[in-house]
């Protein structure tokens, strides 16, 4: 019998990794330890509420004590304990607006949750990343899991920090670890300051949609529930110790995705607006997943043409829960359950 600790399951890929987990492998029992911060929404998980087989642990991976609390949720559920840590601050635009809280959580973090992990002697850690640790390609080329660690912002640099520091408790401790490193997500549940959801969200109120720079940067764009399929993939039968790449061979222009994005809610090209360029903006990612597609099976199911208009068509059909992140309702729960 399995017991997951999931870090950061109240955001939006550990959410949807959370339903994946629930419909797929039902029999697992589930802690999500989660701070709730801005990023955290506890309606992305009702399907849960008063599950047997699930615990919510409200904590911060970069405090010892709330990382024990996870685990003792884990030891009372019974079974043998694996991590998938998904917690992190992930939006480039706020570590351009202050790193700090990126270089706690992501570093800091993590390696609180590595040394727990390490004394209670887990059978399995996943630690996921992101392709932006390799930096930025030119017009051609792919990141391969040989690619040299060359992150630009401070998110990725953080981010980069965390991988390291788990290469380091693998090399150093034996630890059982396995990194994965997926390029840019989309789909239900996604907080609306990243592209799709926020284009999404600004064209439906008929709002300018900001397109930083000149719109031609690249981004090679993943279905979530392909990215969850690849971390469960990884964490069944990955070999210890190894990187994982993970992406969809779909790459786009920005200025594309904001194009399609209008023509699929039928609004004009008139709302797009090109503003001052994000500092030190990436160029171009593009992801070679061959290492995971041939050791472990896992390819992409969703094609863009079809995961994009799903995706349009979950956010109108929950434009309450759209609605209230917008305009913060989502933290009531917070003021009735915690105080705050
Ligand atoms: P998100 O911002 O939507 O969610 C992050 C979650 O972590 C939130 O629920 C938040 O409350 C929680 N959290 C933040 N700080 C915490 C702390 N100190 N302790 C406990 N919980 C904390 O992020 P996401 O887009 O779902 O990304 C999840 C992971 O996947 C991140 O590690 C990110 O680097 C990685 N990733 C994201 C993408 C993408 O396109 N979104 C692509 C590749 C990799
Ligand atoms: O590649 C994986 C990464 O993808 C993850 O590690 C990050 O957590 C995730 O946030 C994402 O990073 P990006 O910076 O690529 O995503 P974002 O949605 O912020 O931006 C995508 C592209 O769109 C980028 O080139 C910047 C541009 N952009 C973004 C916003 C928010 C705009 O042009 N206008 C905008 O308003």
């Amino acid at each position: 019998m399995k017991t997951l600790i999931v870090t950061g399951g109240a955001g939006f890929i550990g959410s949807n990794f959370l339903h994946l987990l629930r419909v797929s492998r039902p029999e697992w029992k589930l802690v999500n330890l989660d701070a709730l911060t801005y990023a955290g929404n506890l309606e992305n998980l009702v399907a849960f509420e008063g599950a047997a087989n699930y615990r919510f642990v409200r904590g911060d991976i970069a405090v010892r004590e709330d990382v024990e609390r996870a685990f003792a949720a884990a030891v009372e559920l019974g079974g043998t304990v694996s991590v998938v840590h998904f917690a992190a601050e992930s939006h480039v635009d706020r570590s351009i607006q202050s790193g700090l809280p990126f270089v706690q959580t992501n570093v800091l973090g993590t390696q609180v949750l590595l040394d727990a992990s390490r004394a209670h002697g887990i059978e399995r850690f996943v630690h996921v990343s992101t392709d932006e640790v390799y930096g930025s390609l030119g017009d051609s080329g792919y990141f391969t899991e040989e690619t040299p660690l060359a992150p630009n912002s401070p998110y990725s640099a953080s981010k980069a920090a965390s991988d390291l520091l788990v290469r380091a408790a693998i090399h150093t401790h034996g630890f059982p670890a396995l990194v994965t490193r997926c390029s840019n997500n989309y789909g239900p549940y996604q907080f609306p300051e990243k592209l799709i959801p926020l284009m999404i969200a600004k064209a439906g109120d008929g709002e300018p949609l900001p397109v930083y720079g000149d719109g031609k940067n690249v981004r090679d764009w993943l279905y979530v529930v392909d990215h969850c399929e690849a971390i469960l993939a990884v964490l069944e039968r990955g070999k210890l110790g190894e990187t994982y790449n993970i992406g969809g061979h779909n790459e786009y222009e920005n200025i594309a995705i904001v194009r399609r994005v209008l023509s699929e809610l039928g609004k004009p090209e008139s709302l797009i607006r090109y503003v001052k360029d994000r500092p030190g903006h990436d160029r171009r990612y593009a992801i070679d997943a061959s290492k995971i597609e041939r050791e472990l099976g896992w390819r992409p199911r969703f094609r863009f043409e079809q995961a994009l208009p799903l995706t349009i068509e979950w956010y109108r059909t929950h434009a309450a829960w759209l609605q209230r992140v917008r305009n913060g309702a989502y933290r009531e729960y917070l003021v009735r359950q915690y105080g705050g």
